[in-house]
């Protein structure tokens, strides 16, 4: 049974993605804060292949003995997620200082941080998948999301030059842009502004945390194999 971790999925995306891959016969290392309710009984359906470490990525100094504790007590690691992150927004020229560091932190430093330590394991076992969740705000724009776009532009741009180095590993690096998702993180969002953007899409809908899923799952699978460096959008044509 291949080895994914999956951070941020107590709930959300990644809880999605949980569900999904323990389908579809992966373990899991699921990574968050918190454990939510829904969480806790998929753990209890699946308790011989999800497990879960708490941990905050606020903390980017102990993501090394994170990854140490992980590959000790679990072994070889296939698939790394990169799906954790705060959705901050806020006008640039009030935004307090200190939302701006932990938006940098937790949705860039965080992941890139966790990837160095997971992808060395993957160096040696010369094999592994690394998705990195970013947004389609990363090249649309959106007001208000000025640093939270800088932070998913970022992952994208690290996704192109990492799949570089670690290509001839046989180590495929791919990043997702899902579009507007209804989760804990778009919450405010409701109304008017939510029909307008389901209007404006070419399927007159949403894409859904189900969705991007799916794609996770086939970007780890087998036949994805030759895919690397790509940035699969999946927002029911938003941004065609
Ligand atoms: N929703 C959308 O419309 C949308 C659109 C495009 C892209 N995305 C991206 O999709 C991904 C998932 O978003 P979502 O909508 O599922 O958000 P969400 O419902 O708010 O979930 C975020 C997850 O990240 C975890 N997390 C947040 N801060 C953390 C920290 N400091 N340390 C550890 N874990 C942390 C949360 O768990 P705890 O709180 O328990 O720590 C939670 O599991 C994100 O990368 C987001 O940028 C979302």
């Amino acid at each position: 049974m291949n080895l994914v971790i999956v951070t941020g999925a107590s709930k959300g995306l990644g809880l999605s993605i949980c569900k999904n891959l323990l389908k579809n016969n992966y373990k899991i290392i699921a990574i968050s804060r918190t454990k939510s309710k829904q969480f806790i009984e998929l753990m209890e359906k699946y308790n011989e292949q999800l497990f879960f470490k708490e941990y905050d990525f606020n903390d980017i100094e102990n993501i090394k003995h994170l990854v140490k504790d992980i590959k000790k007590e679990f072994g070889t690691i296939y698939g790394l997620i990169n799906n954790a992150a705060v959705g901050f927004d806020g006008v640039l020229g009030t935004m307090h200082e200190s939302d701006i560091s932990q938006l940098i932190r937790v949705n860039t430093e965080a992941p890139i941080i966790l990837t160095k330590y997971i992808s060395r394991a993957m160096l040696v076992k010369q094999k592994g998948r690394i998705i990195n969740i970013s947004s389609i705000i990363a090249s649309t724009g959106f007001n208000g999301l000025s640093v939270y776009a800088a932070t998913k532009a970022a992952l994208s741009g690290f996704t192109k030059s990492l799949c570089r180095e670690l290509g001839k590993a046989n180590i495929t690096v791919n990043t997702i842009s899902p579009g507007y998702m209804s989760t804990d993180m778009t919450s405010s969002l409701q109304g008017d502004k939510l029909e307008t953007i389901k209007r404006r899409s070419p399927l007159g809908d949403l894409a859904q945390v189900e969705d991007v899923a799916s794609m996770v799952n086939y970007i780890l699978s087998p036949d994805a194999k030759n895919i690397t460096g790509a940035n699969f959008t999946i927002d029911a044509g938003s941004t065609a």
